[in-house]
C-alpha cells in the first residue's frame, strides 16, 4: 500500500529511528492503573465475578490473574507465544492465584466470558478466531472485546509506526527490512511479526462479525481524545483510538 519503498525508504526509516523504539504502543499508558477498568470500565469485574474467564490473547497475562483477584471461579489465558505463557503463570503464582489460573495455546473449556484485549488485529486468521471463540463461549455468554489501533489509525502499524501513519507511506517490504535491523524473527510480512499484524479495520472488524455467529450487543469506537472534535462516521477509521464490543452468540 506505501509508495515510499526500496533503500531510500529504508533509509529514511534508520533515520527516523534505529532501534524502533518510539515509545508509542508500549503499553507505558497502563503503568500504575488497570488496564481491564480503563478499557472497560468498573463494570468488567461485575461481569467476570464467579464466572470461567477465557482470556484470548493474553499475552504476559496481567488481565488475567487480574480478573482472578477480582473474583472469577476461573480464568484461561490463551496465547501462542510459549514464552508469554510461561511468564504469565509466574505472574499468577506471584499473585497467589495459581490455583484459579491456568495458561495455555488451546482450551476445550466453556467459559461464560471470553475477554480479548488489543488481540483482535494481531489474529492471523480473526475470523477463524470467532469460530474457536463461539465453540468456547456458552450459549448465554458473551465475548468482551477492546481492541487498537486498528490499521488506519495514525500508529495502526504499532512497531511499524514510526511516525504517525508511516505504515501507509512506506512500503511493507521497506518497513520489514528496516525492523529486521532490530528484531530478529525472521518476519517477512506485517503478518509474520511476532504476535502478528493482521491490517484490522474498523469495517472489516464489523463484516467479520456479520459473517460469524456472533452478533453486537454492544459496539463503541471510542475517539482518538486529541481530535474527538473531528470524529464522525466518515472519519471513523482515522480517528479511533479503541473499538469496544460485546458479541453475544446469534
Ligand atoms: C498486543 S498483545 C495483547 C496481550 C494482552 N491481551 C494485553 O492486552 O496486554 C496480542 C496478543 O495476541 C496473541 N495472539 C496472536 N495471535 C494469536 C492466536 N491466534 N491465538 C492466541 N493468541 C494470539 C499474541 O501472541 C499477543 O500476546
Amino acid at each position: 500500500m506505501g509508495i515510499i519503498g526500496g533503500s531510500l525508504g529504508y533509509r529514511l526509516l534508520r533515520r527516523i529511528s534505529v532501534d524502533g523504539d518510539t515509545g508509542y504502543c508500549d503499553g507505558s499508558t497502563y503503568i500504575g492503573v488497570s488496564k481491564l477498568e480503563k478499557l472497560l470500565g468498573q463494570g468488567i469485574w461485575e461481569e467476570t465475578k464467579d464466572k470461567v474467564v477465557i482470556d484470548f490473547g493474553c499475552g504476559d497475562g496481567d488481565d488475567a490473574v487480574e480478573v482472578a483477584e477480582r473474583g472469577a471461579k476461573k480464568v484461561i489465558g490463551v496465547d501462542i507465544r510459549e514464552r508469554a505463557l510461561a511468564k504469565a503463570r509466574q505472574t499468577a503464582l506471584a499473585h497467589g492465584v495459581a490455583d484459579r489460573c491456568t495458561f495455555v495455546t488451546q482450551t476445550d473449556e466453556k467459559a461464560d466470558v471470553i475477554l480479548s484485549l488489543d488481540a483482535f488485529e494481531h489474529f492471523d486468521d480473526p475470523a477463524a478466531i470467532l469460530r474457536i471463540m463461539r465453540t468456547l463461549v456458552k450459549d448465554d455468554g458473551c465475548v468482551i472485546a477492546a481492541f487498537g489501533p486498528t490499521w488506519y489509525h495514525p500508529l495502526g502499524g504499532h512497531l511499524f509506526s514510526p511516525f504517525p501513519w508511516a505504515h501507509l507511506i512506506f512500503t511493507e517490504k521497506s518497513l520489514i527490512r528496516w525492523r529486521s535491523d532490530f528484531r530478529s524473527d525472521g518476519a517477512t510480512r506485517f503478518c509474520e511479526a511476532e504476535g502478528g499484524l493482521n491490517q484490522l479495520t474498523i469495517r472489516r472488524f464489523q463484516q467479520l462479525i456479520a459473517e460469524s455467529d456472533f452478533k453486537f450487543k454492544e459496539f463503541e469506537p471510542i475517539p482518538i481524545r486529541r481530535i474527538r472534535l473531528l470524529a464522525n462516521p466518515l472519519t471513523r477509521e482515522f480517528t479511533t483510538a479503541i473499538v469496544r464490543c460485546k458479541l453475544v452468540p446469534r
